[in-house]
């Protein structure tokens, strides 16, 4: 089959380097791909859906994967689908649960789907109220997307009413005009990507994000500075993340939420079980670069499962452990240095055994240069996957490098 890996990023590098070794892949394209998946496929242009779906058609693609968020809220799936090609991600009106936070929180509560108390408010006035009833740390979170920014944990409650006044008055736009006041959740996160075939939700192995800039998570939230997987968890930690899975399968069952693709759940696992803290409806960045590089099984045969229904026949195979270090540039998140020239990615890679994916790099003049925050990944496998992945950091030629060093399951 024809597919369209559609997104530049490290993520969709990471899918497209897997469907590459399918044997049912024939053909890849992409959309502006990064420079270093860019030999992985061929190259369309096009400056709307329409086009995209129009040329995809023309073409003979039969699939389409989306990676990011923001074009399937915009309605991608839809498009892609009326003009006869299957999409791996959900239609517009199906992708709530990640494009608001406040109606995800509603599912979770009508569902008795467990997660930290919250409330969601759109006036200064009742956040005023409500926040007082809420301890320190305050969780802010704006209601819809924001490409993972647009959290806020604060310890001072006069901090916290400055922050809710300049979210509710626009500092994500949109998406900040109504925000969810949460409980503050103690614990260690995880990531549970499931696929999702309308029936079976299929949990793939955990993974562990590292969400904030600095080591000991110190600093701001980011998209994701590294991951690693598999993730070290008790038997009855593991047990109570399946009884969550459980309602959350069956809650989507109850309330008709079908599609093809990937639900992400985000949790914490506290002292009293695992949490939900978010929804993503698709892959997520960096995980998916450090889940694709352990699945043993073909992810052409996997995808082509999801999208007719058959999750429930699949048995998903994982090879050794991986860890996935993200090269950021200097400023991420708020102004990362673009343009800085980034030289000796292959004799770096050939001394340390790793995987790298492209992400905010592209091509001038001839030179690979940094285009926005998070730039490069780095995904080792098996033995002193953590050190091989940052003596890669530690070799490439890159000024305005900035990386975690702790990203590391300790216990393995
Ligand atoms: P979210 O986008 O909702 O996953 O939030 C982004 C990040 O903020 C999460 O990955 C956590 O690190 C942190 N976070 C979100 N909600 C909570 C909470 N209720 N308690 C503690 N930390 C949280
Ligand atoms: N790694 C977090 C996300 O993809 O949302």
């Amino acid at each position: 089959m024809k597919v369209l890996v559609y997104g530049n990023g490290g993520r969709e590098h990471a899918l497209a380097w897997k469907l590459s070794k399918s044997k049912l892949v024939k053909q890849l394209f992409f959309v502006n791909p990064n420079p270093l998946m860019e030999p992985l496929g061929q190259t369309i242009s096009a400056s709307s859906f329409e086009e995209l779906a129009g040329k995809s058609k023309a073409m003979g693609i039969s699939l389409a994967i989306v990676g990011p968020e923001a074009p399937l809220v915009k309605g991608i799936a839809d498009i892609l689908e009326s003009y006869g090609v299957a999409t791996f991600g959900p239609h517009k009106a199906k992708a709530w649960l990640e494009s608001s936070k406040a109606q995800a929180k509603e599912f979770n509560f009508r569902n008795d789907i467990p997660c930290a108390n919250s409330v969601t408010v759109d006036d200064f006035e009742d956040a005023k109220k409500v926040i007082s009833e809420f301890k320190s740390p305050y969780v802010l979170k704006s209601d819809g997307l924001t490409g993972g920014k647009g959290v806020s944990i604060v310890e001072n409650f006069d901090d916290a009413l400055n922050e809710i006044q300049s979210m509710l008055e626009g500092k994500f736009g949109d998406a900040s005009r109504r925000i969810v006041i949460e409980e503050f959740l103690k614990g260690e996160e995880l990531s549970v990507l499931c696929l999702y075939d309308g029936e079976t939700l299929l949990p793939m192995d955990f993974s562990r994000d590292h969400k904030k800039l600095m080591d000991n998570n110190k600093g701001p939230n980011t998209g994701g500075m590294g991951a690693y997987s598999p993730v070290m968890l008790t038997g009855k930690q593991r047990e109570s993340i399946f009884e969550v899975l459980d309602k959350i399968s069956k809650a989507l069952k109850k309330e008709g939420i079908k599609y093809h693709g990937v639900l992400y759940v985000g949790m914490m696992i506290t002292e009293e079980g695992a949490k939900v803290l978010e929804y993503n409806v698709r892959f997520g960045d960096p995980e998916t670069q450090t889940l694709m590089v352990r699945l043993k099984n073909d992810f052409g045969e996997i995808v082509n499962a999801t999208m007719k229904g058959c999750l429930k026949d699949i048995k998903l195979e994982w090879g050794e452990p991986s860890n996935t270090l993200v090269i950021a540039s200097k400023g991420y998140p708020f102004s990362p240095a673009k343009g800085v020239e980034i030289a000796g990615i292959n004799e770096a890679r050939e001394v340390t055994n790793v995987i790298i994916f492209g992400s905010a790099i592209v091509r001038k003049n001839g030179k690979l240069v940094s285009n926005g925050g998070r730039v490069l990944n780095v995904v080792a496998t098996g033995k002193y996957a953590h050190k091989r992945a940052l003596k890669f950091a530690e070799l490439l030629k890159f000024d305005a490098k900035f990386y975690r060093t702790d990203v590391e399951e300790r216990y393995l």
